[in-house]
């Protein structure tokens, strides 16, 4: 095999030294290692120290025009097998979510059609500040693998997360990166992308739900299943991308709605059952929400107190309703109708035998046991009555992606529609 090509991007920051550790480490593996400094990094090392480390020019500067005679930005960004950011600040995370390209480091993560890696070192607050919380989150949700940073005390003196990963652990999630590649932000005209010209479901009514349910028990207590509602939202992502008009009835999840889907919040499974009544007919169900399977049968108006007794208060639970086998009998039916079951053991047999149990056509089944709760990646089985259809492990996109193909394939067969 060839040896792997990393383009290592280095930011500014007290960590930048340690990405010099880690081109030594990456070279004495065996990989070639093309450096570029953004101007922030170039304060704290030298482009003389990482040329002569990887052997190789180290490229500072977007409008260097010998650089584009040599090497254009562009091929430059597309030569390697996966781009590294080491250290990612908050501001180069923050541009890379925006799609910013006002320097060679983030003009070459835009043009890159290459799996990106970024490894985060930045102050604690600014690691945990909603505005970094919101970029990490889109930019894992674009199929960037960004890394959790290191806690610890800090250069700045405060303690917490945000130290630079250490270099062994940045080359242990590269070897990773190389042996499964995160999925790539897709482009218009890719094969595993819907573009304006790849349709599949133009013309079709598609309701999905997601994320959990909350059931109260007093005004500031409540009964729920753990739930993060990322596959149930890539899933309406990628039922919209495909063309469907989409009805996403989401539970209180802290997610951003994607393009182009119609979203109904709702905090409990009786008011989920209630939009899912009322978004009907559609031609094709999808329910991800992992509903609570009981309420309390008394919300207490207030809160309830703790009285220093020692008793403790009653709680009587009622049964919420099955959406999805409700759904399952009712006269309005989608022709394809599919649930969702997170199994941790017998993954296979017990979705079987709910999909007897819940009447609908098809059960992706959820192999949780390697914990994907709230994970970027699914490993699913389709089962349905013609047989089982098993996928390799998957980012939960690329699971939602693959998913629209099939049920545009099932609903031609089922309900075709004429088209010009
Ligand atoms: O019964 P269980 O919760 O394991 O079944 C999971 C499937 O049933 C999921 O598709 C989930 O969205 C759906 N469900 C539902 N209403 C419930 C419970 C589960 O729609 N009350």
């Amino acid at each position: 095999m060839a040896a792997p090509r990393i383009l290592l991007i280095v930011g500014g920051g007290i960590a930048a030294y340690k990405s010099i550790e880690l081109v030594r480490l990456l070279r004495k593996a065996g990989m070639t290692v093309r450096c570029v400094l953004t101007r922030a990094g170039e304060q704290f090392v030298t482009p003389l120290t990482l040329a002569a480390l990887s052997e190789n020019k180290v490229h500072t500067n977007l409008f260097d025009l010998k650089d584009e005679v040599e090497m254009g930005h562009i091929e430059l960004s597309r030569e390697a097998d996966l781009v590294v950011v080491a250290p990612a600040t908050a501001d180069l995370l923050a541009k890379m979510a925006a799609g910013i390209a006002d320097d060679m480091a983030t003009t070459l993560l835009l043009a890159t059609d290459k799996p990106v890696l970024a490894a985060p070192a930045m102050n604690v607050r600014m690691w945990l500040h909603a505005a970094t919380r919101r970029n990490v989150a889109t930019l894992r949700g674009d199929g960037v693998s960004v890394m959790e940073p290191d806690e610890g005390e800090m250069a700045c003196g405060e303690y917490g997360p945000g130290r630079l990963p250490e270099p062994a652990a940045i080359k242990e999630a590269i070897d990773k990166a190389l042996a499964n590649p995160p999925a790539i932000v897709p482009l218009a005209g890719q094969p595993d992308f819907a573009p304006a010209n790849h349709r599949p479901l133009f013309g079709r009514r598609i309701l999905v739900t997601a994320g959990p349910t909350h059931e109260p028990i007093d005004p500031v207590r409540y009964i729920a299943n753990r739930s993060s509602g990322k596959q149930g939202f890539a899933i309406a992502a990628a039922a919209a991308e495909a063309g469907a008009e989409v009805l996403l009835v989401a539970g209180p999840v802290p997610l951003p709605t994607p393009p182009g889907v119609i979203r109904v919040d709702v905090e409990t499974a009786v008011e989920m059952a209630a939009e899912v009544a009322g978004g009907l007919p559609v031609d094709a169900a999808i329910m991800v929400a992992a509903v609570a399977d009981w309420r309390a049968a008394d919300t207490a108006p207030r809160k309830i107190k703790k009285d220093g007794s020692g008793r403790v208060p009653p709680l009587a639970l009622a049964e919420n309703p099955d959406i999805l086998a409700g759904l399952a009998k009712s006269p309005e039916r989608p022709p394809l109708l599919i649930g969702f079951a997170a199994e941790t053991n017998d993954v296979i047999a017990h979705a079987e035998a709910k999909l007897a149990r819940k009447g609908c056509d098809w059960i992706v089944a959820n192999d949780v046991s390697a914990d994907p709760m709230g994970g970027e990646s699914n490993r699913v089985h389709i089962v349905s009555k013609d047989g089982v259809d098993s996928w390799d492990r998957l980012p939960k996109q690329a699971v939602a992606r693959k998913l629209m193909e099939k049920i545009a394939d099932e609903l031609e067969k089922r309900t075709p529609l004429e088209r010009d």
